[in-house]
């Protein structure tokens, strides 16, 4: 079995960090979403990975590399537009040849990963197996009808009238048969090739589809909300390791990771936490649900259940929650002039409290 990556796309609901980085690259506690999904498909005993990249394809291989990292082989295959999911697919037709393949997106997040789903896919070996997963409102999602026996009857993308409360999520199984049916579907009204249109496509062929209840913590980090409440998520499993960093009068409470050359100065850390390597944390308090990457600085602030990406400083603002802070951004108190003073990109977001 081979695997496709799928981390093409626009990201549009993920602006303005997706303006300049591949949303899969949004670091969860200092690991970017894409490493979660490889390590992932490596604990399946898959090594040969396609990964689809659009534009930002050079900062994905950047990060990524050839794969021995993570002890798997990637190709980096490149689609021309984002021209939907099964698009994505034929892409990738050459690399995936005749072999079964599963497909998983790029920006979605299952920390408890997909090994059962996988063995049923292998025993069974249906056409295509879809996995599902149980939502409070499925309208936003492709939802899948099934017979007892989870073979599916028919899919239909963003129901206003739901027939289940079953969302496909961003894992798929497929056997070659797959191709047959992408080359049978046409762009969809908003113009995409879409998977749920192939696999729609084999069920009324009569072939068969299932589909297995995924009911482990799932989460498409597709914008800001969701990335925050996976974080919270996986921050829940950290463990406490301070390493070789500098600790100066301060008090960490919980699950802190301090990552190499970290230093914390007269500061209270509560745990979960992740500050990254070579940061400085100095007169602040921070946590609990927050990650720092790397080169930051933090001075005089207070943050809580929030990312902050490599290279950001925040300065004498204490108080900020549920924000995002992109890479070599900065924060700071304004001394004179008017209270709130915004230099921010386009696309932004700012909530300020008045
Ligand atoms: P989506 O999140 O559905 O689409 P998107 O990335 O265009 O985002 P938005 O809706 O915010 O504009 O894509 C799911 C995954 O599939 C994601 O990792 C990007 C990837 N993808 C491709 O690789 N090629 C494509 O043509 C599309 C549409 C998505």
């Amino acid at each position: 079995m081979k695997a496709l990556v799928l981390s093409g796309g626009s990201g549009t609901r993920l602006r303005p960090f997706s303006h300049s980085m591949p949303k899969q690259l949004i670091p969860i506690a200092n690991k970017p979403v894409l490493a979660y999904v490889l390590e992932n498909i490596r604990d399946l005993g898959v090594t040969e990975i396609g990964i689809v990249t659009g534009d930002r394809g050079d900062q994905i291989a950047a990060a990524i590399g050839d794969g021995s990292r993570f002890g798997v082989r990637i190709t980096y295959l490149r689609q021309d537009a984002p021209r939907g999911l099964a698009h994505a697919v034929t892409t990738a037709r050459d690399f995936l040849g005749d072999d079964d393949f599963v497909m998983y997106l790029g920006d979605n997040m299952l920390p408890s990963g997909i090994a059962d789903a996988a063995a049923r896919f292998r025993a069974r070996r249906p056409a295509a197996q879809i996995l599902v997963h149980k939502v409070p409102d499925p309208r936003a999602f492709g939802v899948a009808q099934l017979d007892e026996d989870g073979r599916v009857l028919a899919l239909v993308e963003k129901p206003q009238e739901p027939c289940s409360d079953l969302a496909l999520i961003g894992v798929y199984f497929f056997t070659s048969v797959i191709h047959d049916a992408i080359a049978a579907i046409v762009p969809s009204p908003r113009g995409e090739l879409e998977i749920t249109d192939a696999v729609q496509e084999l069920v009324g062929r009569g072939t068969p589809v299932q589909a297995i209840e995924y009911d482990g913590y799932w989460k498409d980090t597709g914008d800001v909300e969701e990335v925050l409440e996976c974080h919270r998520k996986v921050l829940e499993g950290l463990r406490p390791d301070t390493g070789d960093a500098d600790v100066v009068d301060s008090e960490l409470i919980g699950a802190v990771v301090l990552e190499s050359g970290a230093r914390v100065v007269r500061s209270r850390i509560e745990g979960p936490v992740v500050i990254g390597a070579g940061t400085l944390v100095e007169d602040s308090s921070i946590g609990p649900c927050t990650s720092v990457g790397s080169g930051c600085v933090l001075r005089d602030t207070g943050l809580r259940d929030s990312i902050v990406l490599d290279g950001s400083s925040v300065t004498g603002v204490r108080g900020i929650g549920g924000s995002l802070i992109g890479r070599a951004a900065s924060v700071t108190a304004a001394d004179k002039g008017p209270r709130h003073r915004i230099v921010i990109g386009d696309h932004a977001g700012v909530e300020v409290a008045v």
